[in-house]
């Protein structure tokens, strides 16, 4: 229990020499509440909300920043998906910020929603007047896991052949605060509640040198609680993954670590990113489910990881850690191949041309048998 009263987990992020920024990230249920502490510095705040989030956890966002003080404005952010995460989402956003009034000085942005909401509100409050604070609340299980700690902020671009390139346009703006309310996850449906659920497993992927090596094994034995939204398993789960989170992101805040550091975390990402945006891709037999979640396709990702793992250096031990992850990922529903992959050298393609590249030279994240990974390049 906090000073607050409100129950649940407090970790604090510490980034930077003599931990020069440092936020807490609030995990439980009411957390919310604390808008109410966050916001009297200001006066006035602008609250993004996704327009799947349940109107009663809007609203008592919306309360309890009111009840800070400051006037309040709201922009609703419809339709969160990849194809409208774009700058001119993060244009519309400061134009809201414009027509209140807000200034860098005295003015709060506040993000309610999943992580398309939470990246694009948190980029237009680093571009706006050069930077605005912003207080992330993430309504999803990914959100709150990866999203929006770490301060990576931005949106897709369009090339003009319709393509996105994901996350190409963004900053680094760490929030004040995230306040990670757990009542969020009760609305998601079971297949945003999973796909969550493997940006944790690529966590317990890196933990054992992250602080917590019992993290996969813990995984494992709660799966069935996981899956059934257990509360106070849930809570453990969300404070375990964002210390690990803030275990890595405090070494390497800005990804410049010329091996390992924060690029640990892109795990499964790059080969995600490649096949995140092709439309046809189903995480089953039903075409009617396409596209993939990006949760989705991390699991692919990792998968795709620990198999390039095996096939450099075979080892049962390498073959046995492969089977394992995809059983984990089974287990939680998650899909562990995928039908109709466009050919290798095309995906090989997109692949270089993920930011996360240098000077088109991929940076390969691998995962060890003994919960650790590592960055190769371009083998
Ligand atoms: N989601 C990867 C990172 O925050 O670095």
């Amino acid at each position: 229990m906090s000073p607050d009263g409100i129950p649940g987990h407090t970790i604090p992020v510490r980034i930077g020499a003599g931990s020069a920024m440092s936020y807490d990230v609030r995990i439980g249920s009411g957390v919310l509440g604390d808008l109410e502490r966050l916001a009297a510095a200001f006066a006035s705040a602008l609250l993004v909300a996704d327009s799947g989030v349940p109107d009663d956890l809007i609203d008592e966002a919306r309360a309890a920043t009111e009840r800070g003080g400051p006037s309040i404005g709201v922009h609703r952010f419809e339709r969160p998906i990849e194809r409208v995460k774009t700058t001119a989402s993060v244009h519309a956003i400061c134009a809201s910020l414009s027509e209140m009034g807000a200034d860098r000085s005295t003015s709060l942005v506040i993000a309610v929603g999943g992580g398309i909401v939470g990246d694009t509100a948190g980029f237009a409050a680093a571009a706006y007047q050069r930077g605005v604070p912003v207080v992330q609340c993430p309504t999803t299980l990914l959100a709150m896991v990866d999203a929006s700690v770490g301060g990576k902020t931005g949106v897709n671009l369009e090339t003009p052949d319709g393509r996105l390139r994901k996350n190409y346009i963004g900053a680094f703006h760490q929030p004040r605060a995230v306040l990670a309310d757990t009542r969020a996850i009760r609305s998601l449906s079971d297949r945003h509640h999973r796909a969550g659920l493997a940006e944790c497993v690529k966590h317990a992927c890196l933990s054992a040198a992250f602080g917590d090596p019992d993290l996969m094994a813990w995984t494992e034995a709660n799966a069935e609680a996981l899956l059934a939204r257990d509360d106070s398993t849930l809570a453990e789960l969300i404070a375990r993954n964002v210390r690990v989170k803030a275990a890595v992101v405090a070494e390497d805040e800005r990804e410049r670590a010329n091996s390992g550091g924060r690029a640990l975390l892109n795990l499964g990402h790059t080969f995600a990113h490649a096949i995140e945006p092709i439309p046809t891709l189903s995480p089953d037999e039903d075409s009617a489910h396409a596209p993939l979640h990006h949760g989705e396709a991390v699991a692919l990702g990792v998968c795709a990881a620990a198999a390039t793992a095996t096939s450099l250096d075979p080892s049962t031990d390498r073959d046995q850690y492969a089977a394992r992850l995809r059983a984990l990922f089974e287990r939680v529903g998650l899909p562990t191949q995928v039908r109709a992959l466009p050919p290798a050298e095309e995906l090989a393609v997109s692949m270089r041309a993920d930011k996360k590249a240098r000077a088109g030279r991929l940076r390969l994240v691998l995962p060890d048998p003994d919960q650790t990974a590592r960055t190769i390049d371009d083998p």
